[in-house]
């Protein structure tokens, strides 16, 4: 099958990326000013905060400064994470336009990471996605542990596909697919695709994949094979899930923009500017970006700042 022509870049940074940032939280300031450089290089997708409990993930507790305080882009799309209707209802007092549901394929990773199981999660998202609608605001929908989960192991292709259908079917307009801790290898993560894609038109499922086993970039040039042309990722490579043992980084944004490039695809971000950031946003972590390609083009070339 031909690849994709154009994508969507989704960028995972300042949530994903910061979520599971051990020690000191980060600055409230810092976070606006990771989202304001990530739409300056041209990225029209950030999802910028998390609406969850704050005794569960500390780190984004300040979700509703930081949606307050960034300084909109026109054309850019600036999201949160919504688990209930108490985390819409925030975001929404927050100005925020799109939101975003997470459920899983796995029964226990359900368990630890919003406390329910998958049924009731879904039954959850009901009402967050009628009220969303009422208010015209866009909901996507993830699926985590879509390769494999810490606590399960293996996940059956069927389990990933019944649950990005019930998303779909609720209002979701994209299903974002995770392989939540990065154990994923290409021919799995394309009958993953193939199972999915039968229940949801390929064109409306996203690629969110971890990079903890180096295989991201491969899944990814998988998956664009089979047609999938939305991707998140993450500048510098940050990410993680708290309540997924083992999972490391989601593919790094300066990577993806590197493999597109070659492919002759346009993002219309700007490669150099995304270095710049990770090598500024790691610098306030106190640690150097994951991404291969920042490392390989150096700090030399990254913006001021
Ligand atoms: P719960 O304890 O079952 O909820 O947590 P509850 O309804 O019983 O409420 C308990 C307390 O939390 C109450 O406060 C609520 O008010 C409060 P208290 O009375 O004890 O003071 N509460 C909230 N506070 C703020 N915002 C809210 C909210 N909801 C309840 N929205 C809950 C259920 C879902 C809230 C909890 O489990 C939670 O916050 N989990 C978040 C886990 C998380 O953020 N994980 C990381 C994101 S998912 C991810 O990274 C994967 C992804 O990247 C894809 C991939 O890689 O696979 C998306
Ligand atoms: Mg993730």
């Amino acid at each position: 099958m031909a690849l994709p022509t154009s994508i969507k870049l989704f960028e995972m940074a300042p949530r994903d990326g910061l979520q599971n940032e051990p020690g000191t939280l980060v600055p409230t300031a810092t976070k606006i000013e990771l989202i304001e450089r990530l739409a300056n290089a041209g990225i029209r997708h950030i999802e910028a905060a998390s609406f969850v409990s704050p005794k569960w993930v500390p780190q984004m507790g300040d979700a509703a400064e930081v949606m307050r305080g960034i300084q909109r882009q026109h054309g850019v799309v600036y999201s949160a994470l919504t688990p209930n209707l108490k985390g819409l209802e925030g975001a929404l007092e927050a100005g925020v336009e799109e939101v975003a549901v997470f459920g899983a394929a796995s029964e226990a990773f359900s368990q630890k990471n919003i406390n329910c199981s998958i049924a009731e999660s879904l039954a959850r998202f009901e009402p967050v996605l009628s009220r969303a609608n009422e208010v015209g605001v866009r909901v996507r929908g993830y699926v985590s542990c879509v390769l494999g989960c810490p606590y399960e192991g293996d996940i059956a292709p069927h389990k990933v596909a019944d649950v990005a259908k019930a998303l779909y079917e609720m209002g979701c307009y994209e299903v974002s697919l995770g392989d939540t801790i990065g154990v994923g290898t290409p021919l799995a993560t394309k009958r993953m695709i193939e199972a999915t894609r039968q229940q949801v038109p390929i064109e409306k499922l996203a690629a969110h994949f971890h990079d903890t086993y180096g295989m991201a970039i491969a899944n990814l040039y998988a998956v664009l094979e089979e047609g999938v042309s939305v991707i998140d990722a993450a500048t510098a490579g940050l990410g993680g899930c708290p309540y997924a043992k083992g999972a490391s980084g989601n593919v790094a944004t300066e990577d993806v923009l590197y493999l597109l490039e070659g492919l002759g695809i346009d993002t219309g971000i700007d490669l150099q500017v995304v270095i710049g950031t990770g090598y500024w946003i790691t610098r306030q972590l106190g640690r150097q970006p994951s991404a291969k390609v920042a490392l390989a083009r150096g700090c030399t070339q990254r913006t001021p700042g």
